[in-house]
């Protein structure tokens, strides 16, 4: 299959464009598109075939779930069997934006699209290209994100067609995402509401709209059933070992240092994920800085861009600082710890 690979600018967009696109989507086929987290793999969430050709393209596993992405708050309502009133505070207060929720589904979303689940994850993306595709597509797109099962999500096209060209029938490039990593998931099926994937929404924010909200202790702890069925594969692997070194900034720097020395003397190839703080004291190796620890923000949006990179540069060991620690104004670094404890398979050392 040839993939056709689209340029398209959110603030003056391509009708032309956006109505093929749509249309291969309502004829069964795949278009991977911007959303403001992380370019998604979109087909029809209503069309059984769609999602198996979803878990084709991505070599996916079919009992995970795939998000379906709507552009009209009712249409909730058409796929839930009950929108509990949580539902309806959260979607007041963060759609469109980076937030799931899981509520019970209904007769018309296919098991094929919940990984024969009788729940569905639902999200209305904010990014204008994302609400236009989907209106074009007929309402309902699930979207899982664009990479290859197992890869960091593609947060440039470039990333999308390194994993899907030839797979899939088009690509809309919309430049480079803003967040850099997916949506906050929160399943409100329970009576509490529960955090399972952190996002750019976080419990504080959550809580001031619902009050107590737990998070999944699979979240941040080794050996735990995570309850998202897609959390409990290994993610966004590099190819290079990952080991996080987490303390005191200046112990972190000497330790990773020291490591560093004594990789490359067995000839290892390695890489560094430092910050804007640290970068200029990291001695040898292959130093990327993910962004000053004063903006958190701009960590999520560098981390998967950077675990790219190093497979693309032949990096075999990389050692990363620790994000734990929220950052004044961010309170992205649980996402970003979450994230880069599953691509580290949970190897960190404290100093
Ligand atoms: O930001 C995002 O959410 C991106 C963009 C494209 O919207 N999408 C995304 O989809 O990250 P995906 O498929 O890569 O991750 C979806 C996660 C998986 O961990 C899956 O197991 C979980 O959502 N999930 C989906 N439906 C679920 C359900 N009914 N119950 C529990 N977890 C569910
Ligand atoms: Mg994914």
């Amino acid at each position: 299959m040839k993939t056709k690979i689209v340029p398209i600018d959110e603030k003056n967009i391509d009708k032309e464009a956006l109505k093929e696109a749509g249309m291969i989507i309502q004829k069964g086929g795949l278009v991977a598109f911007p959303t403001e987290t992380v370019y998604g793999l979109g087909g029809n969430a209503l069309d059984k075939s769609a999602a198996e050709k979803i878990y084709r393209a991505k070599g996916r596993p079919s009992d995970n779930p795939l998000i379906v992405h709507i552009c009209r708050m009712e249409d909730m309502n058409s796929i839930a069997a009950q929108v509990p009133e949580t539902a309806g505070k959260l979607a007041d207060a963060f759609w469109p934006g980076p937030l799931t929720m899981i509520l019970r589904k209904s007769g018309k979303v296919p098991y094929e699209t919940t990984g024969g689940l009788d729940t569905v994850a639902v999200r209305m993306p904010g990014h204008k290209t994302a609400l236009a595709l989907i209106e074009a597509a007929g309402g309902y797109v699930a979207a899982p994100s664009a990479n290859i099962s197992g890869r960091p999500s593609p947060t440039q096209a470039k990333y999308v067609a390194e994993d899907m060209y030839g797979r899939i029938e088009m690509i809309l490039d919309g430049g480079d995402i803003c967040i850099g990593l997916e949506s906050t998931i929160v399943d409100l099926t329970e009576r509490v509401p529960v955090i399972l994937r952190p996002g750019y929404v976080t419990k504080e924010m959550l809580e001031r709209v619902l009050g107590h909200v737990e998070i999944d202790r699979a979240v941040l702890e080794d050996g735990q059933a995570p309850k998202a069925p897609g959390m409990k594969y290994k993610h966004y692997a590099p190819k290079g070992d990952l080991t996080i070194i987490s303390g005191m900034q200046e112990k972190v720097v000497a330790e990773i240092n020291r490591r560093c020395r004594e990789m490359e003397k067995e000839g290892e190839k390695v890489g560094i994920i430092g910050t804007d703080e640290t970068a200029a004291f990291y001695e040898t190796g292959n130093i990327k800085s993910a962004g000053s620890r004063t903006e958190e923000s701009s960590i999520a949006r560098a981390l998967y861009r950077i675990l790219r990179e190093f497979d693309d540069e032949g990096v075999t060991v990389i050692y990363s600082e620790a994000f734990e620690e929220p950052a004044e104004g961010g309170g992205m670094g649980q996402a970003i710890m979450n994230r880069l404890l599953k691509a580290a398979g949970h190897h960190i050392v404290k100093l």
